[in-house]
């Protein structure tokens, strides 16, 4: 099960850090989803100034620096870099570049992710996903990028969660581009698995020591009546789909998963094979899923609180034992992995701080069986724009006042720079090394 254990940095085998995206985060920044936000398709309102962060960055790495993080996962805005269609703005690459001098000079890795799902107002026209257009265009906004900063930054994951923007953006038709095709599916994710291993190449042309990762989202399946034979078919179906699929697509080089009732997404891509240094999951919680269903997705699903652990604000069920499974699933691929998102919305931060022990201890039964666990990135250094749902859901280990913008510790960031030391601290099982 282990695989290739040793992580691609040398001189940090492991990280301990936070997570944001450019979108939710930085505001003002026009793009397909604030032209969907326009035409009223959030239940959650407009993103607007987000947290302020495009001009609070230097902040905002304080703070990083504050819970104890070694790293630190943000995102590019494509539609900054590349607001018209081959027309680059190097100043907002330049605002890229102060955040990763900043990070870096507080001794914290940048990882950065190249797509969080928005796009620039161009690219539905000029660069669909449905064609190998747009596989030039990811590849070549990769390529500036990395010259821009490829000199100081070394970890990189072109993409996040293709799975969902896949199934969100194309299939139930809820995020930009607002499409529900069966038809079209099997082209988008072929181009989607083009474009990791097109900007990967580019990335590494440039940067010879790039460790380049990718962010998958996996969830915890379970039948809704433990009894029903249909019920548990719908959950080994949807685990197979949704967590395996891209893990073998990565494994193998080749993919083959039904979307239901009747997509059938086949291909093979070989470089894909080659094309990571580590693998991230991002995980959240566990559905209960229920055949035959009337939702579209798979199945009807529900959230419960199966473990009395409580729900989280936005009704998710808290599953870290989940997590365990969930990394020992990724490990079929390898490589090292990372938690690259992992978080709770929990306004009061009552459940937070138990939420967070319960999740490091899940991964740290995960590296005791030999999982070659690497780094844990929680989901949010800050409350955010959460996409659909707006500013609701809170997220943040720092809470920001909506009218000042103003950040204001949580009492679990204590928790959580308590458990980084420890986890920095520890003789990796996996790696025979010792962190810092
Ligand atoms: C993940 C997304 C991230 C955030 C969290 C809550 O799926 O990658 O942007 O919204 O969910």
């Amino acid at each position: 099960m282990t695989g290739e254990s040793r992580f691609p940095l040398a001189d940090r085998p492991r990280l301990w850090g936070t997570a944001v995206s450019h979108y939710q985060v930085e505001g003002g920044d026009p793009c397909d989803w604030s032209a969907w936000e326009d035409a009223g398709r959030t239940r959650g309102g407009a993103c607007g100034r987000a947290a302020g962060s495009w001009d609070r960055y230097e902040e905002d790495a304080a703070l990083a620096a504050e819970t104890g993080s070694n790293a630190f996962r943000f995102s590019i805005s494509w539609s900054r870099i590349e607001p018209q269609h081959g027309r680059f703005d190097d100043t907002a690459l330049e605002r890229y570049r102060r955040l990763v001098d900043r990070l870096i000079e507080l001794d914290i890795e940048p990882i950065v992710t190249l797509f969080h799902y928005t796009h620039p107002l161009w690219f539905h026209e000029r660069a669909p996903w449905t064609t190998s257009a747009s596989v030039e265009a990811f590849a070549r906004f990769a390529g500036h990028v990395t010259d821009a900063l490829g000199d100081r930054v070394r970890v990189w994951m072109p993409l996040n969660e293709p799975l969902v923007f896949l199934l969100a953006g194309w299939f139930d038709g809820q995020i930009p581009p607002g499409i529900a095709d069966g038809k079209v599916l099997p082209r988008v994710f072929d181009h989607l698995m083009a474009a990791h291993c097109a900007a990967a190449a580019a990335i590494r042309e440039r940067s010879a020591h790039a460790a380049i990762g990718i962010a998958h989202n996996m969830m915890s399946f379970a039948p809704e009546r433990r009894g029903s034979f249909l019920d548990r078919f719908v959950t080994r179906m949807a685990h197979r789909c949704y967590n395996r699929g891209l893990i073998e697509a990565f494994a193998t080089g080749r993919w083959d998963f039904l979307l239901p009732p009747t997509t059938r997404l086949r291909g093979r891509r070989d470089e894909l094979t080659r094309s990571l240094d580590f693998f991230g999951v991002n995980f959240y919680s566990r559905l209960h899923l229920r055949c035959p269903g009337r939702e579209r997705l798979i199945g009807e699903f529900h959230y419960r609180d199966e473990s009395g652990r409580g729900l989280t604000d936005n009704g998710w069920e808290i599953v870290p034992d989940e997590l365990e499974d969930a990394l020992v699933e990724a490990s079929h691929t390898r490589l090292p992995l990372i938690v690259s998102e992992n978080g709770i919305a929990d306004a009061s931060d009552r459940l937070r701080a138990a939420f967070l022990e319960d999740h490091a201890a899940s991964l740290r039964r995960a590296a005791d069986r030999g999982v070659p666990v690497h780094g844990y990135l929680y989901w949010s250094l800050l409350d955010n724009f959460e996409w659909l749902d707006g500013f609701g859901p809170k997220f943040g280990l720092y809470e920001v006042d909506r009218q000042t913008l103003e950040r204001r510790p949580r009492p679990s960031v204590d928790v959580f720079r308590r458990l980084g030391e420890a986890f920095l601290g520890e003789v990796s099982a996996a790696t025979g090394t010792t962190s810092q």
